[in-house]
Parts: structure tokens; C-alpha cells; sequence
């Protein structure tokens, strides 16, 4: 490059940077100011915004910037702007807004190569509606009346392998259980009889697939997705001969797959193999470790809470006395003091912490303090249950573990409206599998309280942040010492 070249080039930069200048300083002064009352936005780096404390964890991030704040507030992560929507004063739009403002596809799109093709977040709404009729149709409660006999008949069968006494890690036994009941209520007697070994190994594979890294990069070419590609197309091949084989002789079952079989779109058109394979990997991973983790919660409290402990203890009783032996949906039904326990374990453990939505329309919220703020078109929207769960506004010492704040009387879930309470979210994508979850982790624990003394040796659990459904850390190591409940004891 000679002088000449190099002055030319100079010019044209320092024209190129005036230009930007006062083509800035045209549209400050110039353009009118939009009248967007913006949410606040969390201080961060240039570029990569707040990604850092997002990555460090966000329900971290919530407990140091909701009380400056308050309810509302963006969060720049390179592009995106992730506005979050805390309490039930501003979440209610979140829980029940159309797909059309308020969508999950974009954000939950990283679970397409796990569920597989043509299905869930692989197809537009209008399809996905309708598989999601399959489920909640496949979780009616004369379905679940067939469900619960086999969560029975599973929990006996594997308690039934424990010794008279003896020392075991709570968290791994109900892991296991949870897989062996998922697999006969939604999978089907064939896995659950002949396949669950190779199904097993296959989900886990699955499930090791699914990476924070993969909420950003579902196909990044790493060993972990290409085995979770592999054994995705061998479940496929393991039900498309299931299914078939169902179909030839003509039989039908009581488990979900055949409720997916039998399902068909409003135009006539049955589901495929395909179809019914992913919306059964969609429904282990909708409710296999949510349901785990919310069962060893709801044993870690009442093990280290004793007037609980003995309230769960002496409604079993009291159910023996009314009902015998029989362990049905009827009688789970009747386990008022139990479902408290379980429910308030959940609310101070929800395993999704995090629920997503992707903005398609403007919208405003006002705060509890009231604070008006328009949320534009193209915001990713937040809400948090872990963190929302816990607000002491709505939850009288909110860390405590307290299940009579449901009782009748105080029902502090209820009080300050709808969505306080989302552990299973709410509105219109709220959790399908509400009934089916309490109706398993009732069944185990019916079980354990009527057939085992229990003493909780590790210390109280701590939280496993890292995890992509948020469960208990460690082992949670267990005396157990059987024994059988009367009602007279
Ligand atoms: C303790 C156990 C469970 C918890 C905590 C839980 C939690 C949730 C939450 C928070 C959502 C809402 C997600 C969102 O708004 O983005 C949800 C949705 C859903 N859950 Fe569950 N879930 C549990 C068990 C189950 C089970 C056992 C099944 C099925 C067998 C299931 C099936 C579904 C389905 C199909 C949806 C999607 C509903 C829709 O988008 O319309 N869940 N769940």
C-alpha cells in the first residue's frame, strides 16, 4: 500500500465513524423517544451481557436482584433480552397467553433430537395441541385407575427384595422404582417384561444427551449426541416392533403406548410409529426424575420431621381401619395428609426451576408495588418456581418446611390468587401429569410407611443446582427395619 492508499483508507474510516456518530446523535436528538416503559435491566459485560451470573445460576441471580428490583427485570445475554416475570402479580400473562404471543417451541426446540421427529416441539401448534389431547387422554382417570394397580404391584414387588433390616440409599431405590413403574404404566408390559434392560440403558443414553450445552447447541457434533442420536433410532426400531406386533395379534393393553396406538388426529389419521415412540420418550422424560427427586424430598422432610412423620403414619392407619389392606386410586385419593407433605416438598423443590416462553407481541405487566413495565415482542420471558415458590409474600416463612399452610384455613397456595403455587406451572401448559405423579409417589410411600420403620442417617440433602432437572445431591443413605403397621399400634 503506498501514501496515497493509506491517507484514502484513513478517510474513509474517519468518514465511517462520523457518519455512525452523528447518524447516533440524529436519532437521539431527532427521533421521538419510545414511550416503552422497559423493564430494568441487570448490569453485565459488553457483549456476553449477565451470561456469566446466568451460568454461575440463575435462581442465585433472582435472590440478589428481586429484592432491588422487585418483580420484573431483563437480562442481556449477547442478543437475547430475557426478561423474568416473578410472582403471581406479573406471571399471570406467561401462564395464559395464546401460543400465538406467548410460544414454547423456540425455546424448547432443544428437545426435538431427543423426542425425536414429528413430534411436540417439531411440529406447529396445531398438531402439537392435539398430542397433547393424546396425553391427556391417556391420563383420564379411568386410565390412571389401571396405572395406580400397577404402581402397587411394582412397589411390593420391590420392597418385597429388602431384608428384614438394613441400610440403603433412598435416592437410588426410588430412582429405580420410578423407572421400573414408568416402564410398565407408560411403556407397556413388553419393555417391562422381556426389554427393560436394553430400554434402560438406551433411555440413559438419552438422557446423558441432554447437556446444558445442549439448550444452546442440540446438534453440536460431541460423543454425548451422537450416542443420544443412536439411541433414539434403536427405540424407534425396539416400538415400531412392538407396536406392530401389538397390532397383528390384535392385543391391547392398559398402558399408555396403547393409549398412543389408539389415538387419532381430528382428520381421521392415526398416529405413527414414529409419533408414538417420541411422545413416549416426551413422557418418561416429563415425569421420570420430577417424580424421583420430588419422592426422596418428600422422604428426606418427613424423616427429619417427626410430627409429620407420625401424621402421614397415623393417617395410614387410620385408612387400614376404613379401607384394609387395598392400596387403590380410590384410597391414594383419600391420603389428604400425605399429599400435603408431598406437595410442600415440591414447593420448596420444584425440579424444573426454570419455564421459558419466546414473546411474539408486546405486553405489559404491573408490579405488586405498582410499577407498570411493556415487555416487547422478542423478549424471551422467564419464570422461575424455585425461586417464585418461595416469595414471603405469599408463603408464610417461606423456608420452612410447613405442609398444614395447604390445610383448609390457611391454603396459602390459594390466597394470593392463582400462580403462586407452579411447581407443575399452571395455566394453559400446565403440567398433564399432575394427577398420574402424585398418584405414583403416594403409592410408594403407602407402601414404605405400612411396611418399614425408616431413620435417615447422611445429613438433611443438599440441592443439586448442576443438574437439568434439579434434584437432591448425594446419597441419601437410609435405616430401614420392617415391620408391619396395625391399627392398633
Ligand atoms: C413431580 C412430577 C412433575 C413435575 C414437578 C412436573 C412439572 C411440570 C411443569 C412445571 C410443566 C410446565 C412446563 C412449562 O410451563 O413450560 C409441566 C408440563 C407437562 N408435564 Fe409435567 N411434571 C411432573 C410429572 C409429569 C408426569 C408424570 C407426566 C406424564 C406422564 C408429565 C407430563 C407433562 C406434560 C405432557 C406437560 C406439557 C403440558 C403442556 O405444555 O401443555 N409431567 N410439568
Amino acid at each position: 500500500m503506498d501514501v496515497f492508499d493509506g491517507n484514502k483508507f484513513l478517510n474513509t474510516v474517519l468518514l465511517l465513524i462520523t457518519t455512525i456518530i452523528v447518524a447516533k446523535l440524529i436519532s437521539y436528538f431527532i427521533i421521538p423517544k419510545s414511550k416503552k416503559r422497559l423493564p430494568p435491566i441487570l448490569p453485565g459485560w459488553p457483549i456476553i451481557g449477565g451470561l456469566f451470573r446466568f451460568l454461575k445460576g440463575p435462581i442465585f441471580m433472582l435472590r440478589e436482584e428481586y429484592p432491588k428490583l422487585g418483580g420484573v427485570f431483563t437480562l442481556k445475554i449477547f442478543h437475547k433480552n430475557i426478561t423474568f416475570l416473578i410472582g403471581p402479580e406479573v406471571s399471570a400473562h406467561f401462564f395464559k397467553a395464546p401460543e400465538t404471543d406467548l410460544s414454547q417451541q423456540e425455546v424448547y426446540q432443544f428437545n426435538v433430537p431427543t423426542f425425536g421427529p414429528g413430534v411436540v416441539f417439531d411440529v406447529d401448534y396445531s398438531v402439537r395441541q392435539e398430542q397433547f389431547r393424546f396425553f391427556t387422554e391417556a391420563l383420564r382417570v379411568n386410565k390412571l385407575k389401571s396405572y395406580v394397580n400397577q404402581m402397587v404391584s411394582e412397589a411390593e414387588d420391590y420392597f418385597s427384595k429388602w431384608g428384614s433390616s438394613g441400610e440403603v440409599d433412598l435416592k437410588y431405590e426410588l430412582e429405580h422404582l420410578i423407572i421400573l413403574t414408568a416402564s410398565r404404566c407408560l411403556l407397556g408390559r413388553e419393555v417391562r417384561d422381556k426389554l427393560f434392560d436394553d430400554v434402560s440403558a438406551l433411555f440413559h443414553d438419552l438422557d446423558n444427551g441432554m447437556l446444558p450445552i445442549s439448550v444452546l447447541f442440540p446438534y453440536l457434533p460431541i460423543p454425548a449426541h451422537r450416542r443420544r442420536d443412536n439411541a433414539r433410532k434403536k427405540l424407534a426400531e425396539i416400538f415400531a416392533n412392538i407396536i406392530s406386533s401389538r397390532k397383528g395379534s390384535n392385543k391391547s393393553e392398559d398402558d399408555m403406548l396403547q393409549c398412543f396406538i389408539d389415538s387419532k388426529y381430528k382428520d381421521g389419521r392415526p398416529t405413527t410409529e414414529a409419533e408414538v415412540t417420541g411422545l413416549l420418550i416426551a413422557a418418561l422424560f416429563a415425569g421420570q426424575h420430577t417424580s424421583s427427586i420430588t419422592s426422596t424430598w418428600t422422604g428426606a422432610y418427613l424423616l427429619c420431621n417427626k410430627q409429620y412423620l407420625s401424621g402421614v403414619v397415623e393417617e395410614q392407619k387410620n385408612l387400614m381401619a376404613k379401607h384394609g389392606d387395598r392400596v387403590d386410586h380410590d384410597v391414594l385419593a383419600e391420603m389428604d395428609v400425605l399429599y400435603r407433605c408431598i406437595k410442600e416438598a415440591l414447593r420448596l423443590h420444584p425440579p424444573l426451576i426454570m419455564l421459558l416462553r419466546s414473546s411474539h407481541s408486546d405486553f405489559s405487566v404491573t408490579t405488586r408495588e405498582g410499577k407498570e413495565y411493556d415487555i416487547p415482542k422478542g423478549h424471551i420471558v422467564a419464570t422461575s418456581p424455585a425461586f417464585a415458590n418461595r416469595l414471603p409474600h405469599i408463603f408464610n416463612d417461606p423456608d420452612k418446611y410447613d405442609p398444614d399452610r395447604y390445610a383448609v384455613g390457611r391454603e396459602e397456595d390459594k390466597a394470593a390468587g392463582a400462580f403462586s403455587y407452579i411447581s407443575f406451572g399452571g395455566g394453559r401448559h400446565g403440567c398433564l401429569g399432575e394427577p398420574f405423579a402424585y398418584l405414583q409417589i403416594k403409592a410408594i410411600w403407602a407402601h414404605l410407611l405400612r411396611n418399614f420403620e425408616l431413620e435417615l442417617l447422611s445429613p438433611f440433602p443438599e440441592i443439586d443446582w448442576n443438574a437439568m432437572v434439579v434434584g437432591v445431591k448425594g446419597k441419601v443413605m437410609v435405616r430401614y427395619k420392617r415391620r408391619e403397621l396395625s391399627v392398633n399400634q
